[in-house]
């Protein structure tokens, strides 16, 4: 046994002695992570940081062992929250840039690390600068941008009831579930169902196939778009369409009042996923995540993120076989952190169904109903804007009448077009509202053009016309 195993098993007899002995933990702590056992240092930082959550250089440590586990995300998250303090360690910066360089950011990691220099010039690493766009290496450019942390959320007092753990009341667990509809049943969306087959459904049916190209597997993919256009639908029809087990969970619900108790909540929604592959796991109202909500009370603390991102990250337990959908109506509340590379990398947007997809929808609604030939196209022409859940509205209105007048005859009576013009006349589609919102975030915050597709959907692409147009306020 070498000198560094002796002493690193006496500290761990003397933890286990006094295991709320903080500085002791942190000792074994750093004596594991100068070890290189990256991951049992993770493990004992973690505990410190129970005891004491503010201290900065325990999290740096955290942060470190993350990133020599090669868990870069994780590690960023971290590293992001500590670089928007009043005084970080200039060092801390570096280790940032070295990851944005992991994850393939490179501007970002240009920025940072010229923030270290900025802060420290001993700091400079020619390691770093070859690996930086042009832009980053010195010299600096005549007027480097001032370097602008991320806004910093005002950490809101926690009044929730910190409960110990034995009294957590017994999380709503989500139900587990063997979806009946398929592809098949879900009218349009043609383009979204691609999507899924290449991104998820693909590389579980051939995982041996994706490694050897080095396609990665796993990520989610995240669906937006206004409500009642078939998200949930879709993501059932998934489960169903690969014979998989079907979890799905809205956020909100996961976030609940108990301190400590969403982490919690969200582990058992993963754990219970991976118990039962294959299996999709959908998780609605990812927006509930977002650190960018101004309405800080009804968005999740750093914790709950965290404790999200290695759910994602699959750092405690691998998610082989878990496929994981989100969605959400309110994408510019998501947290960026989620978007990237290896968790929710692909966004899509889900319009409302256009007129092909409305009647593929309409034949599909009135396929086991007694009807009439039916002009599916006259209908669709004229449900313009409608979304999906209009679109049932609409054919549950029309069977109502229809089963009125049948008890008045006393016999079946066929639903015919009309019946359905006439119910689509008393439903405002309901997707406009959302368009009004969204336009604003396509418009002004469109960063990286995550929202071309909405401006491209309302005819307000730069090429169109329409959108110079907008602009001037015709
Ligand atoms: N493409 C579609 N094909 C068939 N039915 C649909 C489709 N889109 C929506 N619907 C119907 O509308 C309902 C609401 O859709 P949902 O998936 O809950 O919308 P979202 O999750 O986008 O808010 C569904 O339960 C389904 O009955
Ligand atoms: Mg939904």
């Amino acid at each position: 046994m070498s000198d560094q195993d002796k002493l690193i098993q006496a500290l761990r007899e003397a933890v286990g002695f006094s295991p709320d002995n903080v500085p002791l933990r942190k000792h074994l702590a750093d004596q594991l992570f100068q070890y290189g056992a990256y991951a049992e240092a993770e493990k004992e930082y973690r505990t410190v940081l129970d005891h004491t959550p503010q201290d900065s250089d325990v999290k740096l440590a955290l942060a470190e062992a993350f990133y020599y586990q090669q868990k870069w995300m994780v590690a960023l998250v971290i590293l992001e929250e500590l670089m928007r303090t009043t005084t970080p360690p200039p060092r801390l910066f570096v280790l940032a840039a070295r990851a944005y360089l992991q994850v393939n950011q490179p501007d970002r990691a240009a920025e940072t690390y010229r923030r270290a220099v900025e802060l420290d010039s001993a700091l400079a690493d020619q390691e770093i600068e070859a690996l930086l766009p042009a832009a980053g290496k010195s010299p600096a450019p005549q007027n480097p941008p001032a370097y602008q942390p991320p806004p910093l959320e005002p950490d809101e007092p926690d009044q929730r009831v910190r409960i110990p753990v034995e009294d957590w009341p017994r999380a709503a667990e989500p139900e587990l579930d063997h979806s009946q509809i398929k592809f098949d049943d879900v009218g349009g969306m043609d383009k979204v169902k691609d999507e899924i087959r290449i991104k998820i459904i693909q590389p579980l049916e051939h995982p041996d196939l994706y490694k050897a190209y080095g396609k990665s597997i796993g990520g989610g993919l995240l669906m937006y778009g206004p409500p009642g256009c078939g998200k949930t639908y879709l993501a059932r029809a998934t489960a169903g369409e690969v014979n998989a087990y079907f979890v799905s969970i809205g956020l909100h619900d996961v976030l609940n009042m108990y301190l400590g108790q969403s982490e919690h909540n969200l582990h058992s929604l993963f754990d219970l996923a991976r118990r039962n592959k294959p299996c999709v796991l959908f998780i609605d109202e990812v927006d509930a995540l977002g650190a960018s909500r101004s309405d800080m009370r009804q968005s999740a603390g750093r914790h709950v993120i965290n404790q999200f991102l290695s759910e994602m990250d699959g750092v405690e337990a691998s998610n082989d076989g878990v496929l994981v959908l989100a969605a959400s109506n309110a994408p510019w509340h998501i947290d960026s952190a989620l978007r990237r590379p290896g968790r929710f990398d692909r966004v899509i947007f889900v319009p409302p169904p256009d007129q092909p997809a409305r009647a593929a929808i309409l034949r599909v609604m009135l396929k086991d109903k007694p009807v009439e030939t039916l002009d599916f196209e006259q209908v669709a022409h004229k449900t313009d804007g409608f979304s999906g859940a209009d679109l049932k509205g609409m054919v549950d209105a029309a069977v109502e009448d229809k089963l009125r007048e049948a008890m008045k005859k006393g016999g079946l009576v066929p639903l015919t077009t009309p019946d359905l013009l006439r119910a689509a006349r008393s439903i405002k589609p309901s997707t406009k509202d959302w368009f009004a919102t969204a336009r604003n975030y396509a418009l002004y915050s469109n960063e990286s053009g995550a929202y071309d597709d909405v401006l491209a959907y309302l005819r307000l692409d730069k090429d169109s016309g329409l959108f110079s147009k907008w602009r001037k306020g015709e």
